[in-house]
C-alpha cells in the first residue's frame, strides 16, 4: 500500500492506495474509527461488490450503518442529503461518527455534504470508485450538489479524514466511462500541466492489458497537477479556479442532459468549445485548438448526435445564466465567466488576477455550434424536450 499526503484546505490528509489492498484500508479505515460510535457507509449500488468486503472488514472493529444510493446527476440532491443525515440520526449517530463516502463523484459529493453538515461537521473519509472521483473530485473539499436551476450551486466545503483508493475497484468502470471519466486528467493536462501529456497518452494506451500500471500513473498526474493549486489556494477561489476549464458549457450540457452525458464527457465537449471561445477571442492560436482535438480525441467521444447535439439550445442558455463562477468579477447578464487559453498550460488572465474573463454567451453558443459542427451528427435543436438519458456512456 502506497502514501502521500495531499494538503487540503490546510492540512495534510493521508491518501492510501494501491492495487488489491482492500484489507489494509480497512485496517487504516479501523483504525481511524476506533474511536467513533458509528460508521455511516454511504456507497452506490453499483459498487456493491466491492463496499461488501468493506463493510464486512469494518464490521468486526465498529459500528457500520449501511446507506445506499442509486448515483445519477439527478439524484445529487439535497433531497437525497436530508435522507442521509435523517437515517444517520435514526442510527443513533453522534458527533464521534465517521462517514464514509464509497462510489463515484456524485456519492462523494452528496456524502461529503451530508458529513459537513450533520452536528455541523462530523469525520469524512472518501473511497474512490471511478476515475474522476480517483484522481479529481476528492482532491478537493467542494462539496455541492445541484439545485433545479444548475449543477452545483449549493453546497460547502468539508475536508475528508483520510482518501483511500484500491484502485482495483475502478477496474469495474465500464471502459466507455472510464475513457471520458478521464477527461478531468485531459483537462489537467491541457490547462496546467502540459509536459504530462505524452505520460497521459500512454497511460490512456496501457489501460486495457495494464490496467494497474495505467491507474497509478492516472492518480499521479492527478495529484501532481492539482497539489501546488491546493497548498495555494484549497478552497479554489483565485488561482485554482484553472481547474474549471471546461466546466462552463460542461456543466451546462451535463445538467440539460439530465446526466444523460455524465460528467467527463461533459467536460469533454466543454474544453472543446473554451478552446474555440479562446481561438475566436484571439487568445488561442491553431496549435492549441489541434492540440485539444487530439488529446480529446483519446477519450473516444460519442459522436455529437449522442452528445450535446440534440439538446435545446434555450436550456442551455438558462443553465449558462446561473453558472456558479457567476460573481467572481463584474459580468453582464448576457455574459458568462469562462477559463480560457492562450496556449496549452497558459491561461488568461482576467480583471482582479483571476483566471476568468466574461464572455458573451451568444459567443460561447455560437463556439458550441461550431465544435457540434465539426463533428458527425444532427445540429442543435431551437427548442423542445430534454433529452432522455442515452446511456451512452
Ligand atoms: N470538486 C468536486 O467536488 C468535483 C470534481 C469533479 C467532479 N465532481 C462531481 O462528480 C460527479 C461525476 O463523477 P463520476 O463520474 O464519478 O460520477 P458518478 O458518481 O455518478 O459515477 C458514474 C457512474 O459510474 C457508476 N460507478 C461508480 N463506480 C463504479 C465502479 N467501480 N464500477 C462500475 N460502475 C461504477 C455509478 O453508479 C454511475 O452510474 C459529478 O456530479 C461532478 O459534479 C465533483
Amino acid at each position: 500500500m502506497l502514501r502521500q499526503e495531499v494538503s487540503l484546505d490546510g492540512k495534510d490528509v493521508p491518501y492510501l492506495y494501491g492495487v488489491d489492498v482492500t484489507e489494509e484500508l480497512v485496517g487504516a479505515l479501523a483504525d481511524l474509527a476506533a474511536t467513533a460510535d458509528l460508521v455511516l457507509l454511504v456507497t452506490d449500488r453499483a459498487v456493491a461488490v466491492h463496499a461488501e468486503p468493506v463493510a464486512r472488514g469494518l464490521a468486526e472493529a465498529v459500528r457500520v450503518a449501511l446507506f445506499t444510493v442509486d448515483a445519477g446527476e439527478q439524484r445529487k440532491t439535497l433531497s437525497l442529503v436530508e435522507d442521509i443525515v435523517e437515517f444517520a440520526v435514526r442510527q443513533g449517530a453522534s458527533r464521534s461518527t465517521v462517514v464514509v463516502a464509497m462510489g463515484g463523484g456524485m456519492v462523494g459529493n452528496v456524502a461529503g455534504l451530508a458529513a459537513g453538515l450533520l452536528f455541523r461537521g462530523v469525520r469524512l473519509v472518501h473511497l474512490p470508485t471511478t476515475p474522476i472521483a480517483a484522481f479529481d473530485s476528492v482532491l478537493s473539499v467542494k462539496q455541492a450538489v445541484n439545485l433545479s436551476g444548475g449543477k452545483n450551486l449549493c453546497g460547502t466545503y468539508h475536508v475528508p479524514s483520510l482518501i483511500a483508493c484500491d484502485l482495483r475497484w475502478l477496474t469495474s468502470v465500464p471502459r466507455g466511462l472510464m475513457l471520458t471519466g478521464l477527461a478531468e486528467m485531459a483537462k489537467n493536462v491541457l490547462a496546467v500541466v502540459p509536459d504530462r501529456r505524452h505520460a497521459l497518452e500512454q497511460a490512456l494506451g496501457r489501460l486495457a492489458d495494464e490496467p494497474a500500471a495505467a491507474l497509478l500513473e492516472l492518480l499521479d498526474i492527478g495529484r501532481d497537477a492539482k497539489a501546488p493549486y491546493l497548498r495555494s489556494d484549497p478552497r479554489e477561489r483565485r488561482e485554482a479556479l484553472v481547474f474549471e476549464y471546461g466546466h462552463t458549457m460542461g456543466h451546462a450540457l451535463e445538467f440539460v442532459s439530465r446526466g444523460g452525458i455524465g460528467h467527463g464527457e461533459a467536460i469533454a465537449w466543454g474544453m472543446l468549445v473554451a478552446a474555440e471561445v479562446s481561438h475566436d477571442l484571439g487568445h488561442l492560436g491553431h496549435d492549441g485548438l489541434a492540440l485539444h482535438r487530439q488529446v480529446v480525441g483519446r477519450l473516444r467521444l460519442p459522436p455529437a448526435a449522442a452528445g450535446p447535439g440534440g439538446l435545446d439550445r434555450e436550456r442551455i442558455r438558462a443553465v449558462l445564466a446561473r453558472d456558479n463562477k457567476r460573481g467572481y468579477l463584474p459580468c453582464a447578464p448576457d455574459e458568462v465567466p469562462m477559463v480560457l487559453l492562450e496556449s496549452a498550460g497558459r491561461v488568461v488572465t482576467g480583471d482582479r488576477g483571476l483566471p476568468l474573463v466574461p464572455v458573451p454567451v451568444d459567443l460561447v453558443m455560437s463556439a458550441l455550434g461550431t465544435v457540434v459542427g465539426a463533428a458527425p451528427g444532427p445540429t442543435l435543436v431551437e427548442a423542445g424536450p430534454a433529452r432522455e438519458r442515452l446511456g451512452a456512456v
